[in-house]
């Protein structure tokens, strides 16, 4: 039988990069991505120890690699600062005064803070937090809402060689806990509350209940943000504003050695408790600097705006840290991006003259549901380059982000990356490569990245596989905090020496690399192993449907059966017709194989917090008529009574 992910989509647009743009990209032709990408790959000391020279070193690496997989160091007993690079490094030029945050509320109020500012608020805080006692190594838990004093408190921590270890503001207090029990940390950095949609979400009450459970932490730093009533426990709970009272502005960045800890990002996996991955200072700093600095193409000119939150690795590392390294103007936003409508981004874009903008496919399918009256009746002409992460992007939202949004003008580099690699490694270099739609294109400088088949096997062109990198690279994961062996298990036990991503792929005849979706969630009909992506991408191709998910649902013959859950635009309305149509239509865009037995209409999906859809939720209620996991990760966790009840109905009507 064959054992690899089959593939039936194909894509033949293609979109060339604007002269306009290439002429004054860093990486302006293919021949030169090429040439570089070859020496990356040949000769990575060389590379890397180039890029890492744009940045400062209080001591030089021994060497630039040491390899013994799957340990890696990178800039072997050199020294450095991520919080000195972001910031000190910016003061002596010109960007001294230029902005580096500009913070926009949800109330729409805004702040600006410049480089020496955020420079002056870090030191002040870097030496509250050296007061209070906390040292290098030592692990401190964020819990904040998106406002500066969130980048403020990563900077302070990297500045004294303290780990930071940031949950999401829309975790619960268990979470809260068992990240807390896992790290072993000493404070917290929290806030009052949050504005999400005009509300106040509590997220200092959900502290306190965490430490109900863990009671080993020292101290509890509270940011006021919404001033609703919280309580303060004497001794360990204290105000920001006091932890930074009579704190000098200047404060010297320690020297940390580059494979110094830098901080521990949760991650949950289909199965297990959620894992710390853990990053370290030198590689990683180089990683995110160098990706913004080539895939992003940033230059003094940009206001570049990510719309992530600081609790995803797309907040680290492409919020906080790989911009403030190229020293590039970004805004930040507080809120949600339907308030007060769907329009709000849109808003913000031509309020604040925003030119590189990088969000999620699930936001892009959000605002094509929303409707084009939105972004049309903004100003988006300061555009110049657009990003997209998270998920696959089917190309007909890719399509719509690049006309409706981009204006037909602005290049678009999908960046395909995980919390473990730290950085992007795959995406287009927008001056350079000729994008279809869809795909992530190709491989990042020294990412050697490649299709396997069960055999370790190189994929033929269209052969779906598994994705594996089989090189090192500067950011990526050191291991799971306090679990060697799960790191091997889990990322380096499918091949000797190769990492292991965990998602499904193929590459076209081209050479780009598409991503079929996780290989968890692959489907095996009669013997057809088939990736989600691709008949979702084919669903969202037709005019009705805003979104779509795809999942197996066992069958007698097929064993596996395909069934399809999808959201409709608002103009349309769901009867068995369209249900019919929308089944023909994956069976002539992909083939009979992949017509699903059945599609549900539905209002909305199960999804992670950061938006990725919960396929193993669907599995589940189709399987079993409920869901028995944990659903604690879920956005709303309403959408699941309802699935089951849809799937129910649909069962009796049968
Ligand atoms: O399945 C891939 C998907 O998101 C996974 C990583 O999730 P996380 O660690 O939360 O990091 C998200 C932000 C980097 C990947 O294994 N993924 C991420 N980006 C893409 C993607 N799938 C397809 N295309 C992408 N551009």
């Amino acid at each position: 039988m064959n054992n690899n992910i089959e593939s039936h989509l194909s894509e033949d647009r293609y979109f060339s990069p604007p002269a306009a743009f290439s002429q004054h990209a860093r990486i302006s032709s293919m021949e030169q991505y090429r040439e570089l990408h070859a020496e990356s790959i040949n000769s990575p000391e060389t590379f890397w120890a180039r890029e890492a020279e744009e940045l400062s070193w209080m001591e030089p690496w021994d060497k630039v690699l040491e390899w013994n997989a799957p340990d890696a160091q990178w800039f072997v007993n050199a020294k450095t600062n991520m919080s000195y690079n972001c910031l000190d490094r910016h003061l002596t030029s010109h960007r001294r005064n230029k902005a580096a945050l500009i913070w926009e509320a949800e109330s729409g109020e805004t702040e600006t803070i410049t480089y020496a500012q955020l420079h002056a608020k870090v030191c002040q805080f870097a030496n509250g937090l050296t007061d209070l006692g906390v040292q290098k190594g030592d692990r401190v838990l964020l819990y904040m809402p998106m406002i500066p004093k969130a980048i403020i408190a990563m900077l302070a921590c990297t500045r004294i060689g303290a780990v930071h270890s940031i949950v999401f503001g829309g975790f619960s207090a268990e979470a809260i806990a068992d990240r807390l029990e896992d790290s072993q940390a000493k404070v917290i950095i929290t806030a009052d509350g949050s504005w999400r949609r005009g509300k106040m979400i509590s997220l200092k009450e959900n502290v306190d209940a965490a430490l109900e459970i863990y009671q080993n932490i020292e101290k509890v730093i509270v940011c006021r943000r919404t001033f609703q009533p919280i309580e303060m426990q004497a001794g360990r709970d204290m105000y920001w504003a006091d932890a930074n009272a009579g704190q000098s502005t200047k404060h010297d960045a320690l020297p940390l050695d580059a494979e110094d800890p830098m901080f521990i990002l949760y991650t949950s996996g289909s199965t297990g408790k959620p894992k710390g991955i853990l990053h370290t200072t030198g590689g990683y700093m180089v990683g995110t600097y160098s990706t913004c600095k080539y895939i992003f193409d940033m230059n003094d000119q940009d206001v570049y705006w990510c719309t992530a939150d600081i609790g995803w690795i797309t907040g680290h590392s492409y919020i906080t840290y790989g911009p403030l390294l190229n020293g590039v103007t970004q805004v930040i936003y507080e809120g949600a991006p339907n308030f007060p409508d769907f329009g709000r981004f849109w808003n913000i874009i031509e309020k604040h003259r925003v030119s590189i903008f990088y969000t999620a496919p699930t936001a892009i399918r959000a605002f094509i549901k929303a409707g084009d009256h939105l972004p049309n009746a903004h100003d988006l002409s300061s555009l110049r380059l657009l990003g997209t992460v998270g998920e696959p992007i089917n190309p007909e939202a890719w399509m719509w982000y690049h006309q409706v949004i981009g204006g037909g003008r602005c290049p678009i580099v999908d960046t395909w990356w995980q919390t473990e690699t730290g950085a992007v490694m795959l995406a287009p270099m927008p001056g350079a490569t000729d994008i279809k739609p869809g795909t992530a294109t190709m491989p990042f400088f020294g990412i050697d990245a490649a299709i396997l088949d069960e055999d370790g096997k190189e994929c033929a062109p269209n052969e779906g596989g598994r994705l594996v990198i089989r090189k090192p690279w500067p950011s990526m994961l050191r291991g799971i905090y306090g679990d060697p062996q799960r790191y091997r298990d889990t990322y380096w036990s499918d091949y000797d020496s190769y990492y292991t991503a965990g998602d499904g792929a193929r590459r076209d005849e081209d050479g780009n690399f598409w991503i079929v979706g996780r290989l968890d969630d692959v489907l095996n009909v009669s013997g057809h192993r088939l990736g989600t992506a691709e008949i979702e991408s084919s669903l969202v191709a037709h005019d009705a449907v805003a979104e779509a998910a795809v999942v197996g649902k066992p069958h007698d013959i097929k064993g596996q059966a395909v069934v399809a859950f999808a959201i409709l635009k608002s103009d349309y309305t769901a009867n068995e017709e369209l249900e019919q149509a929308l089944k023909k239509h994956v069976a002539s865009t992909i083939g009979a194989l992949a017509r699903p037995d059945d599609i549900y209409l539905v209002p909305a999906l199960p999804k992670t917090r950061s938006g990725k859809i919960m396929r193993r939720l669907l599995k589940e209620i189709l399987a079993t008529g409920s869901v028995s996991g944990n659903t604690t990760t879920l956005e709303d966790e309403s959408t699941v009574q309802h699935l089951i009840d849809t799937v129910q109905h649909k069962t009796n009507a049968a």
